[in-house]
Formats: structure tokens, sequence, C-alpha cells
């Protein structure tokens, strides 16, 4: 099922998400309607907050980046209580976007390399490295587990640029591609 995505304004996306007990019913069906919900709104990643629920899950996906990023063709992760248990010093650049703040593109720097613990569709604990965009993509999606996005993060000037489109988002002056909430 297709969910209203939560834009930026909404608290929750403020919220450090609660971690999610296994037995939880459910589960597996809000999983399915978030990537369902990612896909339609043609994402490549979405945490829980982002459908309105205060949970630490997320799913990454790269099929779609495939044409920049060939090595992303498979890549595609659901990750329930991630924890970052390794991050590099050095620092990587990307632009990022994110459906909670439609049309806004900016750069962000966060570490490189980051490695992650993390429990998967199948209720396996996982802990893996990543590097490169799909590292990136990760961050992006974790960041929305402690309340934070991507324009937090982003420099000063940039900030100031993009103040007056944040301000649209959040009085809901504009026109979503999706269904929003
Ligand atoms: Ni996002």
């Amino acid at each position: 099922m297709i969910l209203p995505i939560y834009v930026y304004g909404q608290p929750v996306l403020r919220e450090i998400a609660k971690p999610v007990d296994l037995e939880m019913e459910g589960l597996d069906q809000l999983i399915a309607d978030m990537e369902e919900t990612m896909k339609n709104a043609d994402g490549v990643g979405i945490a829980a907050p982002q459908v309105g629920r205060s949970l630490r899950i997320l799913i990454v996906s790269g099929a779609d980046l495939s044409e920049d990023y060939p090595e992303l063709r498979n890549f595609r992760r659901v990750m329930i209580n991630p924890e970052v248990i390794e991050k590099s010093e050095e620092t990587a650049e990307y632009s990022e976007g994110c459906l909670s703040v439609p049309d806004i593109n900016c750069n962000v720097i966060r570490p490189k390399r980051i490695t992650v613990r993390y429990i998967n569709q199948n209720r396996e604990t996982v802990t893996e490295s990543f590097d490169g965009f799909g590292c990136r993509m990760v961050e992006h999606e974790l960041d929305h587990l402690d309340g934070h996005m991507f324009v937090d993060r982003v420099s000063q000037i940039r900030r100031k640029l993009i103040g007056g489109k944040l301000r649209k988002l959040e009085t809901r002056n504009f026109r979503p591609r999706y269904k929003i909430k």
C-alpha cells in the first residue's frame, strides 16, 4: 500500500525514532509498504519516520541509480535497528535529495565509509561496511532515525539560499508529485 510521505515541517521527522520490537505486529507489511511508497515516488531510500512511524527502520535501493553508479544495480538493504559501529575520518561530498524535502538538492559532506550493524528482513544480525554512494544512501537514511535531515548539514550560505523553498515546503505551498502529509 502506498503511504503518504511526511514532508518537512512534520514533527515526526524530528523525533528520535524508537527501536523496533521484532515481534511487532505488521512489521513485514510496514517494510513492504515503505518500499512501495519509496518506489512510487521514485526514491532510492526511505526511513520509517517519513511515513509517519517513529521506528528505526530504513530501506535503500540503488537500482534506479545504476546509470550513474553501475555498482548499485543490485544494491538493496532493509535495516532494522541499525547502529553505526565505525565511521571513517575521511569524508566525501555528494549531492543529496529527500522525499521529505521535495525539489531541493544540496551537496553534503559526510564520512566516506561506515560500518553498520543491523537486523535484516530475515531477522539476521548483519555487520557490513559501506563505501561510495551506497554508503551515502545509508548515511542519509540513518540520519532520519535520529531526527536529522540533510538540509541541516549544508553550509550556512546554502541554507540561506534554500530558506525560502523550505518555508514553502513547511507551509505546503508547493505541488507534490506524490501523496504527502
Ligand atoms: Ni531523506
